[in-house]
Parts: C-alpha cells; sequence; structure tokens
C-alpha cells in the first residue's frame, strides 16, 4: 500500500460550525465504529482505542499544551515571555527526567496514606447536607472535596482552600475555547499561584515535615534534584492537575448513578469501589480527550502526518470501543475486567501522576456517598458544563435523597 498524506484522505468532518454540543457528539460516536480518523477543526481526532494507545505511547508525537497559545492565537508578549516547562508540556530526556524525581511521592503507597483523611472529609461534607435529604452535588460535595486532600498532601494551610480553588479553575481556563477572552484572569491566577508555591517552598526548606513538599524538596536521583523553578512547577501542576479533575470525575460518577439506582445501592459495598470507579471513568470520563502534534513527519497505517500535524486522541470514544469493552454501551459497575484499561487516565510518558490519588479519592467517595444518600434522585435537572470545557462535569447537579 503506498502511503498518502492525511491532508489527501477522504475523511468524515466534524467541525461543522452549525452543530450543537449534543449533535456533534452524537456524529462523532456514530462515526466511531467505521472510521479511526476524522477531520476536526484544529486537525484530526483518532477515535478508535488501538490507535489512541499508539499515538499516546509513540514518542514522536508531543503533547500539545506548549503549542495552546500558538493555536488560540495568542500574542500577548507578557504571557508567551512568562511561559515554562510543565511535566505536562515536556518531552524526551527532560520529561523523563521529571517523571524520575517525583514518581516516588505519587506512588500508590503514598494515596493510601490519604484514604482514611479521604473518609473523614467526604464525611464531614455529607455531614452538612444528610438530614436535609437535599443537595446540589456538583456545589456542595464535588466542588470542595479534593482541596483538603491536595492540601493535605501538599502540606499547605486547609484554610487556604478557596484560593487554590479558584487558581486551579482559572489556570485551566487556558484549555477552554475562549482563551483570548480570558487571559488576564489566567495571567493572574497563574503569577498568584506562583508566589504562594514559592512561599510554601521557602517554609518547607526551613522547617521540613511528612508531606509531598518536603518529598520533593528531598527528592534525588544520582545526585540529581529538582531546582526551585520546577518545584514550583510541579506544586501548580499537582493543585491544577489535581483538583478540577478530581471533582469534575466524581461530578461525573454521581450524575451517571442516579440514572442507576440498582447500582448505586450495590455501591454501599465499599469492595465494588475499585471496579465501580474503573466502569464509571470508562463509561463517562471527564477528561474526553487530549491533544499531541507531530514534532517530526510520522507515518503511521500507510497515512503520512506532517511534522506539525494536531491530532487529538478521544478516549471517550476509545473508552466504547466494542473490540477491547463488550457491550460497552452498557454502564455496569460488576463488569469483570477487560484487561485491558480505561483510558480516562491518558496512556503512554504523560500517563496522569496523580492517578492513583485519584483513584483512591474516587473509591473513598462512592460508597460513602452511596451509603449516606439512599434512594438519590435528581432533582429539577442536572446542567452540564459546556462540552467545550477541558475537564467535564456538571455545573449543578441537584439531588434529593432519603435524610440518615
Ligand atoms: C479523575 C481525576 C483525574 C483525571 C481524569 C486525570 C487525567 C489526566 C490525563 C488524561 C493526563 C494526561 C494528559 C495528556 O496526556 O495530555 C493527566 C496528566 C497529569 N495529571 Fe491527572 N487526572 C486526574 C487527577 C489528577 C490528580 C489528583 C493529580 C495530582 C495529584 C494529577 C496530576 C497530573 C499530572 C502532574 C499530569 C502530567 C503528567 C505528565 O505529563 O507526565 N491528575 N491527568
Amino acid at each position: 500500500m503506498t502511503t498518502r498524506s492525511v491532508a489527501e484522505l477522504d475523511l468524515p468532518t466534524i467541525d461543522d460550525p452549525g452543530l450543537s454540543d449534543v449533535e456533534r457528539q452524537a456524529l462523532v460516536a456514530s462515526l466511531a465504529g467505521d472510521h479511526w480518523i476524522v477531520r476536526n477543526a484544529i486537525g484530526y481526532s483518532v477515535l478508535q482505542y488501538s490507535d489512541v494507545v499508539a499515538v499516546l505511547r509513540d514518542k514522536r508525537w508531543h503533547s500539545a499544551t506548549s503549542k495552546i497559545p500558538e493555536m488560540m492565537g495568542i500574542t500577548d508578549p507578557d504571557f508567551l515571555n512568562n511561559r515554562r516547562v510543565s511535566i505536562l508540556s515536556a518531552e524526551g530526556d527532560v520529561h523523563t527526567r521529571l517523571r524520575r524525581l517525583v514518581a516516588k511521592s505519587f506512588s500508590p503507597r503514598s494515596a493510601d496514606r490519604l484514604r482514611p483523611f479521604m473518609r473523614e472529609v467526604v464525611d464531614d461534607l455529607v455531614d452538612d447536607v444528610a438530614s436535609t435529604g437535599r443537595a446540589d452535588i456538583a456545589v456542595d460535595i464535588c466542588e470542595p472535596y479534593p482541596i483538603p486532600i491536595i492540601c493535605e498532601l501538599l502540606g499547605a494551610p486547609r484554610g487556604d482552600w478557596q484560593l487554590f480553588s479558584r487558581w486551579a479553575e482559572d489556570v485551566l481556563r487556558i484549555f477552554n475555547g475562549n482563551v483570548l477572552d480570558e487571559l488576564d484572569i489566567i495571567k493572574q491566577a497563574q503569577g498568584q499561584l506562583d508566589e504562594y508555591s514559592r512561599g510554601l517552598i521557602a517554609d518547607r526548606r526551613n522547617d521540613p515535615r511528612d508531606d509531598l513538599i518536603t518529598d520533593l524538596i528531598a527528592a534525588e536521583e544520582a545526585g540529581d534534584r529538582l531546582s526551585t523553578d520546577e518545584l514550583v512547577m510541579m506544586i501548580d501542576a499537582v493543585i491544577v492537575g489535581g483538583t478540577d479533575t478530581t471533582r469534575n470525575q466524581l461530578g461525573c460518577a454521581v450524575g451517571l448513578l442516579t440514572g442507576y439506582p440498582d447500582q448505586w445501592k450495590l455501591l454501599t459495598d465499599p469492595d465494588l469501589a475499585p471496579r465501580a470507579v474503573e466502569e464509571a471513568m470508562r463509561y463517562f470520563g471527564a477528561v474526553r480527550g487530549t491533544v499531541r502534534f507531530a514534532s517530526e513527519d510520522i507515518e503511521y497505517r500507510d497515512v503520512l502526518f506532517p511534522a506539525g500535524t494536531v491530532v487529538m486522541t478521544s478516549m471517550a470514544m476509545a473508552n466504547r470501543d466494542s473490540s477491547v469493552f463488550d457491550d460497552p454501551g452498557t454502564f455496569d459497575i460488576t463488569r469483570e475486567p477487560s484487561g485491558q484499561p480505561q483510558l480516562t487516565f491518558g496512556s503512554g510518558i504523560h500517563y496522569c501522576l496523580g492517578a492513583a490519588l485519584a483513584r483512591a479519592e474516587l473509591q473513598e467517595a462512592l460508597p460513602i456517598l452511596a451509603r449516606r444518600m439512599p434512594d438519590i434522585a435528581v432533582d429539577g435537572a442536572i446542567e452540564w458544563k459546556p462540552s467545550t470545557t477541558a475537564i467535564f462535569g456538571p455545573a449543578r447537579l441537584p439531588v434529593t435523597f432519603t435524610p440518615t
């Protein structure tokens, strides 16, 4: 077979501006069975499991995080000059070194140490609403839940949670569709977050404790250490990567489970939690895709992707691929593992660094919510964030339940 450039392929397109969010998603879902690749507004989307994994594991495809300002048309010199390498945008040796230095601090064992604290946090949040039989799960539970945990992990004062929450949300606006309108907010949040992180590092240098910042300061491999700028970057990555993601994934899971009362009941058994979390993330992940660009000319499946080509890997579609998951359109928290993981944490070198922590947070929260909010039902309608939001979930999730 001869290799053809991707631009020459006759591909379906999903970027018709006349389509609503829901229509576009339905179109993508209808195409995913027959097409491994389609055209989108920024380049191409790959939709099937094996291709999503292949792209994410191929080191010639680089994270497009560093290209976002260019792709979004940002020309503000202040913003462009202040950009720096983050773990999410780093590639090659730079990335390998960062991962090696920080990996131990993000092990499942480190996450497990926080499980009793996670249960305490969820219980406290439910205490505030349990007797009323009414709650907005998105606002009362999901939004605050990850913050004390990240504070505990880092060793930051718990009283600062509202600052964290706002900075995380504002910095993540860079991934949304209307970044040019929000650049000032992003810049301000990034500046404040950096300053705050520098303060935490200075404190821990004088007063080491049993927390992540102290671990990261101490992290050393063959005489190598993180510089202060790299420490700031890592703390920022934890605050930004570890809050909005978990809260939205919990919201997606609960929103989904309100439609499955029998499974909500089953979930009172904490032994089912690990499977339930994987299934909720497979069926309805808060991160539905990520973006890569070809760092050089890449040939894949007899198609040439010239250097610079932008490809979105659709984890959401890959998670519904029938060649990997039996009956993928059925949501079932008792589902036997398929042997291949759901892809909402990504794959390859940028695979989510906080996956063990996020899994623990979700596994601890869901059974407590199921036990303390029996007979949960949506009260009115769930208000979802716009589908252009990079990390998707409910903005409002009003529910009723039997008071406990
Ligand atoms: C359910 C919650 C979460 C989801 C769905 C999620 C999803 C992801 C995904 C898809 C990636 C890869 C992005 C890419 O390949 O372009 C990623 C990377 C990352 N995540 Fe998470 N994440 C979650 C929770 C967390 C938490 C709790 C933390 C921190 C404690 C965290 C920190 C990070 C970091 C630092 C990276 C960059 C890793 C690298 O580039 O090497 N995430 N996450």
